[in-house]
């Protein structure tokens, strides 16, 4: 299943970089965003969710939206796509591991050099200032407010026509260029400017590796495609790079 010229690559890396999205985290019953019929923007409309303009329309159902995502994460667990990743930051010589996902799961199975594009959902912050919240109340008024500046609180993730975080964009961009291997699992590569980062790094001289059951708009650059499920796929491919 594991193509051998492919073990040796990822042995011998210098450096291997994964980008993820919502794909590793489906086997932890997290609804991925553009799948037909179950994916979340096939049940919900992104403009009514997703979108400063949206929040600004309807705070409360916006903020009550994520708070729904909060805790549908809170309640899931890492599954073993999540944990071949920790292995395999483990074992491989360098390693970045950039997400689009806002739910937390690479850091509670135990990641360390985690890049998180679009924010997370464990993080609020506020409207007008990004004052960050480490608690808040949301029994009376919901969205709570901002204690220092008394603006609306809300999720600290990236919504449509907002700029990603810079520091987190340059990190990115930095390590797909510095990558030996890049690995991008799980991610319909649909969603600039992280699905251009593949393509930064193999034109700085990577080899591509896509993960997902289903081909995506990235698959023709790829120089291997491991078709299936990540949550299969991932322990196999860190059992034939490092048996022991
Ligand atoms: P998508 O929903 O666009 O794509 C999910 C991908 O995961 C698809 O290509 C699926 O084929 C694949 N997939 C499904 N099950 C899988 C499995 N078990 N193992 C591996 N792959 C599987 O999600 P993203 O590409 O992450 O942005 O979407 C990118 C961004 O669009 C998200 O970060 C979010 C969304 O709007 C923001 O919220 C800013």
């Amino acid at each position: 299943m594991i193509p051998d010229s492919l073990v040796m690559l990822m042995r011998e890396a210098e450096q291997i970089v994964v980008l993820t999205g919502a794909g590793i985290s489906a086997e932890s019953g997290i609804p991925t965003f553009r799948q037909a019929l179950t994916g979340l923007w096939a049940q919900y409309d992104p403009t009514e969710l997703a979108t400063p303009e949206a929040f600004r329309r309807n705070p409360q159902l916006v903020w009550d939206w994520y708070a729904w995502r909060r805790e549908m994460v809170a309640a899931a667990s890492p599954n073993p796509g999540h944990f071949a990743l920790v292995e395999m930051e483990h074992h491989a010589r360098q390693f970045r591991l950039i997400t689009q996902n806002v739910d937390g799961l690479h850091a509670r199975a135990g990641n360390n050099h985690i890049i998180e594009l679009h924010g997370s959902l464990s993080r609020v912050c506020c409207e007008q200032h990004r004052h960050p919240a480490d608690s808040w109340d949301d029994s009376a008024e919901r969205p709570p407010r901002c204690r220092i500046c008394d603006s609306l609180l809300r999720p600290d993730v990236v919504w449509f026509g907002e700029a990603l975080p810079a520091k987190a964009l340059e990190q990115a961009f930095a390590a797909a260029r510095a990558a030996a291997l890049f690995l991008t699992i799980g991610t319909s590569g649909l969603v600039q400017p992280a699905a251009s980062l593949p393509l930064e790094a193999a034109q700085a001289g990577a080899i591509l590796v896509e993960v997902n059951p289903e081909p995506t708009p990235l698959s023709s650059r790829m120089d291997y495609i491991l078709p299936g499920p990540s949550g299969t796929i991932l322990p196999a491919l860190v059992r034939a790079v490092w048996p022991d």
